[in-house]
């Protein structure tokens, strides 16, 4: 097997660097999340997507978690604008999208349409509890969505610390056709690499040739661990725990929507979309709070056959250090008292970092910790 075929066929490239943008006279300003899903689909992660869906297409991804075309697609990617900027332009207009003032892309209007955002919370987060974060944005972006190809004609600028962690899906597939792997599986994380992340990223390395570790680093919620924080933990994990020949890092810039199971679904056609053949998925992923059941995000993958898919789940139990066991393991491999077993919630690791305390060894990397609690206490001098 080959690394994987985009999916819908093609890799989308709508990268036109420099193009001119000075003959249209209109522009749109566009928040932070729609001008990474500008990026992630002009560089093909949203591959088959070429641009922001239209009413069609939206209601279809509500509904049936598929594209008109029946391909899976679990989340709407659409142009929220307020009723005002709505107006102020027309069906078959290309028009400037700007983000804080600078020129990022263009949009040729193809549609305007009011979505029924309360059902799309409910379809697509399973709540419209606006505590839910996710849900949250929904209500607070636009309320009339645009649509149509995008183009995009700058990059938005990379944060310097972690600049050279950004690859295209072109280039992760080149990246992994040089290292010679031709099965890769695919990691998500929005969070530090802890104990339990490094044993299901090995035990699924130990039955594929390469592991490619993508985490998040678009807009999360505020108490998620900063995107460059994590960056220096995650050079820190691979430089002393893992083989290089066998692991490759780069970012995920799009945003969280804490969609637990649609979302699950969501990653991993974006990672089939840089070239992963795999992609693991454990517990709550993408959840938050209580909003999912724990295995929610894995079971979801029954409405898809595979070939709809193609890429290769491998679902983990939760998992944890045991003390009896003396390793990692899970409710499949351990027969030990839950007493034993070191399991710590992200509220707590985060509140013992913050107060400059390593969690237990068998929690982090000692490593890690520190790099977390170094990093933290940086941004807290900066903040003062
Ligand atoms: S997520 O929002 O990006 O999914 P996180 O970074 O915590 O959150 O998780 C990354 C991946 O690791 C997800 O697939 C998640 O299901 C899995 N995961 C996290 N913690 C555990 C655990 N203790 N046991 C098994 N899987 C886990």
């Amino acid at each position: 097997m080959m690394t994987s075929i985009p999916h819908g066929g093609t890799l989308v490239n709508r990268q036109n660097f420099g193009g001119a943008v000075d003959e249209l006279d209109k522009e749109l300003q566009i928040d932070q999340v729609a001008l990474s899903d500008l990026e992630l689909i002009a560089s093909g992660i949203y591959s088959p997507l070429t641009g922001f869906l239209n009413e069609e297409n939206y209601r279809s991804v509500v509904e049936t978690m598929r594209l008109t075309t029946g391909l899976a697609w679990t989340i709407p990617v659409t142009l929220p604008v307020t009723e005002d900027a709505a107006e102020r332009v027309s069906i078959g207009e290309k028009v400037k999208l700007t983000y804080q003032g600078e020129v990022y892309g263009t949009i040729e209007i193809t549609e305007k349409y009011h979505p029924d955002k309360e059902n799309e919370a409910r379809k697509v987060y399973l709540t419209n509890d606006t505590a839910h974060p996710g849900v949250k944005r929904l209500y607070e972006r636009g309320d009339v969505y645009l649509s149509g190809p995008i183009e995009l004609i700058k990059r938005s600028k990379r944060p310097a610390e972690f600049a050279n962690d950004f690859l295209d899906p072109a280039e992760t597939r080149r990246l992994f056709d040089r290292k010679g792997w031709k099965t890769i599986v695919g990691f998500q994380t929005r969070n530090p690499i802890h104990r339990a992340h490094e044993h299901i990223q090995k035990t699924a390395l130990e039955t594929v040739d390469g592991l490619f570790i993508n985490p998040l680093v678009g807009e999360t919620k505020k108490d998620d661990i900063p995107a460059d924080i994590r960056l220096r933990s995650y050079h820190a994990l691979i430089d002393n725990y893992y083989v290089k020949e066998r692991t490759a890092l780069a970012v995920f810039p799009a945003a969280m929507r804490y969609a637990g199971p649609r979302e699950a679904v969501f990653h991993a056609i974006c990672r089939k979309n840089f070239g992963c053949t795999h992609f693991i998925v454990g517990r709550d992923h993408a959840g938050v709070k209580d909003y999912y059941g724990p295995y929610d995000a894995q079971k979801i993958f029954s409405n898809f056959s595979r070939d709809e898919l193609d890429i290769q789940t491998l679902f983990f139990e939760n998992s944890y250090f045991c003390k009896k066991c003396g390793s990692m393991a899970s409710n499949k491999t351990c027969p030990h008292d839950p007493s034993n077993h070191v399991s710590l919630s992200g509220t707590k690791v985060r509140a013992l970092l913050r107060d400059g305390i390593r969690p237990p060894e068998t929690f982090s990397r000692p490593e890690v910790a520190q790099v977390l609690i170094d990093g933290l206490r940086e941004k807290a001098d900066l903040a003062k």
